[in-house]
Parts: structure tokens; sequence; C-alpha cells
């Protein structure tokens, strides 16, 4: 038995991500159809060795489908999400327009796989936003251990986290450096090249950023609403990977060489922590891979059960297509839905 899958946003950076991933891991799915805007139909993508044609979402009827990979944006979301919940599939939806709703879970399979079986109500599962979904991978093995109070995270984004046209501005810009031509920011509210911007997404009232409050809702709804956190999010010239640096302050105490065990064994994580030049992961090396990479870590003796440590991450697979995908395993596996049509 397969299951009819399709891709909403196929053509963008997460969605061709999510052919790759569904491909890599040999998704149980008898069909795959990659959907985006008028502009792309006919378009070719690659989902590992098929290549399929870009259907236009507009035209599509869902009718077949079993699972809705979403990722094109939230007013996409906000208008299609519902109607194709409505036509009896899934909707695994990447955008942050449904992730703060009550009755919509908020899933990273590490952390709450449970709270999937919660899309029966609105038939859709929202995806966290990518640095959260890094940060709470590692902070649930460790919260599970000594009981996390307070978290102080300070990230460095990549620009691929802002989409393709996000990718190209900071290749334009670099080659504009070089070639010594004007730089007109667009995507970006200031140049990005050989530069970093402490702020994503939009200002609220209180002076932090959309991005700074997603990291502080969605942490306590996937991991616990009692953790208290305090972000700064900034981006910085990588393509591909998000770093954090992260503080954290326990009820009751751990060590580094304890937090090191207990992250080696955590689901998703690797420890890379040698203590040497070099002995740590950077965005670069975190590239195409599947894991939550934690480096540095050691105690902080400025307050009482007090660690620091960094975490770097692809972006584009934990931080969406792979988490996504994990999602939509998690529901084939518990057995939480049925495909559609049975295989011949
Ligand atoms: N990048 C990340 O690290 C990350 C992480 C977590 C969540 N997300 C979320 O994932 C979503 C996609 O991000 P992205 O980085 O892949 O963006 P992107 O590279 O800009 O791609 C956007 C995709 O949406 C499609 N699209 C736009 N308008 C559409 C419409 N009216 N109808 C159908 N398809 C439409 C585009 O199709 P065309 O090519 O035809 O325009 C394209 O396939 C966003 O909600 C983002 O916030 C991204």
């Amino acid at each position: 038995m397969g299951y009819s899958v399709a891709v909403v946003g196929a053509t963008g950076n997460v969605g061709r991500e999510m052919l790759g991933v569904l491909a890599e891991r040999a998704f149980p799915a008898a069909d795959v159809v990659a959907l985006a805007s008028r502009r792309s139909q006919g378009v070719e993508v690659s989902c590992g060795e098929r290549t399929l044609k870009v259907k236009a979402l507009e035209h599509f009827d869902f009718a077949g489908v079993d699972i809705c990979l979403m990722s094109a944006g939230s007013a996409v979301s906000r208008e299609w999400s519902p109607k194709i919940a409505g036509a009896g599939a899934v909707v695994i939806d990447n955008s942050s327009c449904w992730r703060y709703d009550a009755d919509v879970p908020l899933i990273v399979p590490e952390v709450n796989a449970d709270a999937a079986a919660g899309f029966r109500k609105r038939g859709i599962i929202a995806n966290p936003n990518c640095s959260t979904a890094q940060l709470v991978v590692a902070l649930k093995p460790l919260h599970d251990r000594a009981k996390i109070r307070r978290v102080v995270v300070a990230t460095y984004q990549s620009v691929s986290g802002a989409g393709k046209e996000a990718m190209d501005e900071l290749f334009s810009q670099t080659k504009s450096v070089f070639q010594i031509d004007e730089i007109v920011p667009k995507k970006f509210p200031k140049r990005i090249a050989f530069n970093v911007i402490p702020q994503i997404d939009a200002f609220m009232e209180d002076g932090y950023t959309r991005e700074e409050w997603k990291m502080l809702v969605e942490t306590k709804k996937i991991l616990d609403p009692k953790i208290k956190l305090v972000a700064t999010c900034v981006r910085v010239p990588v393509f591909i990977g998000h770093s954090e640096a992260v503080n954290i302050e326990f009820e009751n105490p751990i060590t580094a060489e304890e937090a090191r065990e207990v992250l080696r064994n955590a689901p998703g994580c690797i420890v890379i922590d040698k203590r040497e030049p070099g002995g740590y992961v950077t965005p670069y090396e975190s590239t195409g891979e599947d894991a939550t990479y934690i480096s540095r870590i050691r105690e902080d003796a400025t307050v009482e059960n007090g660690l620091a440590l960094w975490i770097v991450s692809d972006n584009l697979r934990k931080g969406a297509a792979l988490n996504a995908i994990q999602i939509a395993e998690c529901l084939v596996n518990r057995k939480l839905i049925t495909a559609k049509r049975k295989a011949a």
C-alpha cells in the first residue's frame, strides 16, 4: 500500500528538499505530485531518480491525495490548507499560519510525536520555525534530565531560511562587492554580503522581532509551557545551516560531561565537541545532513546549574523538509492514516 503525496511549493527551497527527502527515505508513496504557482507550470523538478512536471495548485483536485506537504508561505496556506484538509488529505504545513492555533498540533517527532494524533480536529499539522526545530531537539533530552528553567539563545541564521530569492541576493551582492558595483538590498533590510543583520521578520510592539517571539511560543508549545526563553535572531551571510549559541539554566544540577552523555544518546543529536581547534561543527558542515549537531558544551559558572552550548543544523532539512517528512512517517508508522487508494 502506498500513499498519494502532494508537495505544494515544490519549486522552492523547502519544496525541492522535500522531494529529495521523500526519495532518500523511501517514503511509502504510491505517487508524488509537485505543485506550485501558475508561473511554474511545466517546470521540471527531481524526486530521486524521477523527474516530475510541476502542476498549478489552483487547478489541482486533491480528492485522491492522502498527505499534502505545504511549503508555499502563510498566505497560500491560509487559503488552501482548509480546502485540502476538507478534501480528506492531512496537511503538514511549513508556514507559521497554523502553528499557534490550540487545535493544530505543532510537532517535532523527537520531542512530541504523541501530539500528532491531534491532527484529526482540523486535518492540519504545523511544522515549527527552523530555529525552533533544532533547538528543541537538543533541549528535550536535557530537559528530561535536569529540568530547564530558562534559555537565552542567539541565532546565526542562514539566508536560505528566507527563501530562494534571499539566496540569490547574497550571491549577487557578494559578486557586486568584488566588482565594485552598487548594492541595493531588496529581500533583506540591509546589505547581507559581508555583514550580519540583527532582524529577522517584523518588529513587534515590545521591541522583539516575530522570529524571536516564534522561538519562545513554539518552544513552550512543543516542549514545556513553563520554560522561559529569550532570543536574539540574527541573519548571517551563510547559504545553508542555522547556528545557535545557547545558555540554559536548569532546576537540577547537570555537568558538561553529563550533558554530553545525555545528548550522545538522544534521537536526532550528534555531539562533536573536541575542545581543540576545529573540534566543533559549523553550518557549512551541516549542509545536507539530518542531524542536529551540538558542540562547545561547557558549564556556565555565572548561574546555578547552567550550561552553554552551540547547536547547528541544516535549516532546510531538520528545520523544514526532513521534519515534515518525519511527521508524515509518524502518521504512517502509528497507523494514524490509511491510504485512500489501495495499490493494485
Ligand atoms: N527555508 C526554511 O528554512 C524554512 C524553514 C521552515 C519553514 N519555512 C517555510 O516554508 C515556506 C516556503 O519557504 P521556502 O524557503 O521554500 O520559500 P521559497 O524558496 O521562496 O519557495 C516558495 C514556494 O512557494 C510557491 N508559491 C508561491 N506562491 C504560490 C501560490 N500562489 N500558489 C502556489 N505556490 C506558490 C513557489 O512557487 P513558484 O516558484 O511558482 O513561485 C515556491 O515553490 C515558507 O512558509 C517558509 O516560512 C522555511
